[in-house]
């Protein structure tokens, strides 16, 4: 098994956006109460006390919106400055990007993943949801999907490398830009990947709708220009190839058509302090709010932590075969993606 050194951490499981494949309308998004969000000084405590000296060295903060957390320039600054703290990352949908880019760089982060479904408006409104309160006319189409792609392009201005865009596929819905968003890398050190949509968030519309399997977009992009796989694998689930002669890469994550489990480095630490082992299983999860919370030392709670860790669940989840993640009902944005 893989050392497990990387851990995700999440802020926040709210979000500004409600995207159709992570937080559908009508779905029970009874989000935490503040005051279960682990603070800053919880998750700082947790990571200097219990996951360095259990190994850890990576982090990514993630969400929901991790952008939405009040105070998250100081957190990057401090994770940042752990002297053990290898490598640390951020996911967001950049809709709040192009003001922080600059602050979170010099803060110490260097590394950005951002969800980008779409290069087109109009599509892009479909993915992500009803603005709050809002109507929905094209000019407030054409201001979120530029807020975002304002987010994109301050980042790559600021310097972040290497700037990494996140497409869920989904049949009938965006697959017809497959070759548009590939086409980014062209000219762009961007990593541009594919993610397989995954029955988690919205089991009905993965039953309606499917998804697309990465070697059928593997074949589009390699009809058009021909592709190479790159020798660089990345520590994370994304097989990496390139457009011959491009400047950026573009990755793949097939957790639907191939499974990754046994190249897994990762745990996972919710806003309201539950870690979990597995995205896709809760058996084992441990609630390191309670347990901070009700006084436990940090020793035992690094000795529950650790036994986890070793025990960490190789399992390839049946949701391929299934088409749905079954009991387990938290969505991407509650776990932390
Ligand atoms: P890097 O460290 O940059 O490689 O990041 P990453 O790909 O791990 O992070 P990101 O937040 O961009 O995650 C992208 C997507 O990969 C997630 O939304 C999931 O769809 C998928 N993914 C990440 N980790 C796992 C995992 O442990 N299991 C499964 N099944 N999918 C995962
Ligand atoms: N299937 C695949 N990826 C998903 N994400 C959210 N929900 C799903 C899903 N059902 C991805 C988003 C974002 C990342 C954090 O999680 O694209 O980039
Ligand atoms: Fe928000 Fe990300 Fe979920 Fe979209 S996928 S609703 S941006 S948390």
């Amino acid at each position: 098994m893989n050392p497990i050194d990387y851990l995700r951490i999440s802020l926040i499981d709210r979000c500004n956006f409600q995207c159709v494949y992570c937080m559908p309308e009508g779905a029970d998004l009874s989000y935490v109460l503040r005051e279960f969000w682990l603070s800053h000084e919880e998750i700082l405590t947790l990571l200097k006390g219990v996951f360095i000296p259990l190994g850890f060295t990576k982090f990514r903060l993630t969400g929901g919106e991790p952008l939405l957390r009040p105070g998250i320039v100081q957190l990057v600054d401090d994770i940042a400055h752990l002297p053990e703290t290898t490598d640390l990352a951020l996911t967001t949908n950049a809709f709040k990007l192009e003001k922080l880019a600059q602050p979170l760089y010099d803060a110490g982060l260097r590394r950005i993943n951002i969800s980008l479904d779409s290069l087109q408006p109009e599509t892009f409104e479909a993915i992500v949801g009803k603005p709050a309160g809002a109507n929905k006319d094209t000019s407030s189409n054409h201001v979120r999907w530029q807020q975002v792609w304002n987010g994109i392009q301050m980042a790559h201005q600021v310097g972040f490398d290497p700037l990494k865009l996140n497409v869920v596929v989904i049949p009938g819905v965006n697959d017809h830009e497959i070759l548009d968003l590939a086409a980014l890398t062209v000219d762009k050190n961007w990593h541009v990947r594919f993610i397989e949509f995954m029955p988690i968030g919205n089991d009905e519309l993965f039953a309606d709708k499917g998804w697309v399997d990465s070697e059928t977009i593997r074949q589009q992009i390699s009809n058009r220009w021909g592709l190479e796989e790159s020798r660089i694998r990345g520590n994370g689930p994304a097989d990496i190839f390139k457009i011959p002669g491009a400047k950026g890469t573009l990755g793949f994550i097939s957790q639907m058509s191939e499974c990754f489990c046994d190249r897994c480095n990762r745990m996972r630490l919710s806003a309201d302090g539950w870690l979990r082992p597995c995205l896709l299983n809760e058996v084992g999860q441990l609630n390191l709010r309670e347990a901070l919370r009700g006084g436990d030392s940090i020793h035992s709670i690094r000795d529950r932590v650790g036994a986890l860790v070793a025990d960490k669940p190789d399992i390839n989840f049946k949701m391929r075969e299934s088409g749905t993640t079954g009991a387990y009902s938290r969505t991407m944005s509650q776990i932390g993606g």
